[in-house]
């Protein structure tokens, strides 16, 4: 199958628009996780069965750490079909509080050389009250661990974000195992300044009183964050987790640099502008998931995202502190047993190491935080 994903791969669907592809992939999956009772057949082949996987965090059981990554289902489509294919969790979005067409198409680039992407989608999707209604029709017992990730509508102006963000955030709270503000796109103008504490302190202020207002003011709720911050701003982000009693960051999102490809400058340039993701974030989402945890240690939960390709790569980010993963462009290239693969060998990795579990082994390779380095009014310091 692997070796059957690789002919399509580079016969069918390279030679295609990028976009027109993942339309057909996706329509694929969704059509085959229709038929009753197929989903959950697939599933139970492909889905993490081995008992070191279980992961508890955000209040939840995961069945495996590796979870879809936002993007892929901007409109929770199908989140029960991407968890058949063996994903512990699927996070759905980005979703806006009015629904918008995104930029002009083309708008997704594959560079295969580098096993990257470059996309400029721009968060097209149905808007957050139709997202809603689709996820109130799902609501069943077979139902993945679903997280929402929410944004700002383009046309609504930087300084009425949170209502924007609050307004997703009512709507969709019912629905949501966790919740992610996203202020890390780098296709939405003007939407990653919202990660400067200024901003996203009202901001996450906002949503909090949307969940509660909805009934749920305990959903956990995390912040997604840009490989292109600074160190510093790294920190920050860190620090008002902490102090604002954050469950969780997400790191990282696609970058805007194009440093390091294979690809040439005229193929660099012929995808223009843009979020790249894949291989070549590897290191830099490393870094930053490492930085995070040095400063926040276990009292956040890290989900680490950005560059994971194999079992070997979910493995160091586990050991350097995420409690979950994600990726999106891995399964591109890797096909639709990559999740699978993916959990197969962490399992194997997790019991060759010694430990019963993988929760065990979070953060085994990250030197203890420095507790020194954040401020007296966060409990756990002192
Ligand atoms: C993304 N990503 C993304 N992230 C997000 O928070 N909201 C979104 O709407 C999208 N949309 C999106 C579309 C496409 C086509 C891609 C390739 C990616 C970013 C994604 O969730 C992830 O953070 C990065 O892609 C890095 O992970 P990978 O792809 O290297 O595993």
């Amino acid at each position: 199958m692997t070796v059957f994903y690789q002919v399509l791969f580079s016969s069918v669907l390279r030679h295609m628009d990028a976009e027109r592809a993942h339309q057909l992939s996706f329509a694929a999956l969704r059509g085959v996780a229709a038929v009753p009772g197929v989903a959950a057949a697939v599933g139970r082949v492909l889905g993490p069965r081995e008992p070191e996987l279980t992961v508890h965090a955000l209040g939840r059981e995961f069945p495996g750490p590796l979870g879809m990554a936002a993007g892929f289902d901007k409109n929770a489509e199908s989140p029960h079909g991407l968890a058949a294919l063996g994903f512990g969790f699927v996070e759905i979005g980005t979703v806006t509080a009015q629904p918008q067409p995104g930029n002009p198409k083309p708008r997704l680039f594959r560079l295969v050389e580098d096993r990257a992407i470059v996309n400029r989608m721009g968060f097209n999707n149905e808007g957050s009250a139709l997202v809603a209604e689709r996820l109130h029709h799902q609501r069943s017992a077979g139902r993945p661990v679903l997280g929402v990730n929410i944004g700002k509508t383009k046309v609504t102006p930087e300084e009425d974000a949170p209502a924007d963000y609050a307004t997703s955030a009512r709507r969709l709270a019912p629905y949501a195992d966790y919740m992610v503000v996203n202020v890390s796109s780098p296709n939405t103008p003007g939407l990653r300044n919202l990660q400067g504490v200024e901003q996203l302190r009202p901001l996450l202020a906002a949503v909090r009183e949307a969940l509660a207002e909805a009934g749920r003011p305990e959903l956990p709720l995390l912040v997604k964050i840009a490989p292109d911050l600074a160190d510093e701003d790294v920190d920050a982000v860190a620090d008002l987790a902490l102090a604002e009693g954050l469950d969780g960051i997400i790191a990282t999102n696609t970058t805007v640099s194009r440093e390091g490809l294979a690809a040439s400058d005229e193929e660099v340039e012929a995808a223009g502008a843009g979020g790249l993701s894949g291989a070549p974030l590897k290191d830099r989402s490393l870094e930053v998931l490492r930085r995070l945890r040095s400063r926040v240690g276990d009292r956040v939960t890290l989900v680490a995202v950005g560059g994971i390709e194999t079992a070997e790569d979910a493995w160091a980010r586990i050991r350097a502190g995420a409690t979950l993963v994600q990726g999106y462009t891995g399964l591109i290239y890797g096909g639709p047993l990559w999740p699978r693969r993916v959990h197969r060998g962490l399992a194997r990795l997790v019991r060759e190491a010694g430990y019963a579990s993988v929760g065990d082994a979070v953060g085994s390779d990250a030197p203890p935080p420095d507790l020194t380095l954040v401020g007296d009014d966060v409990e756990a310091a002192s």
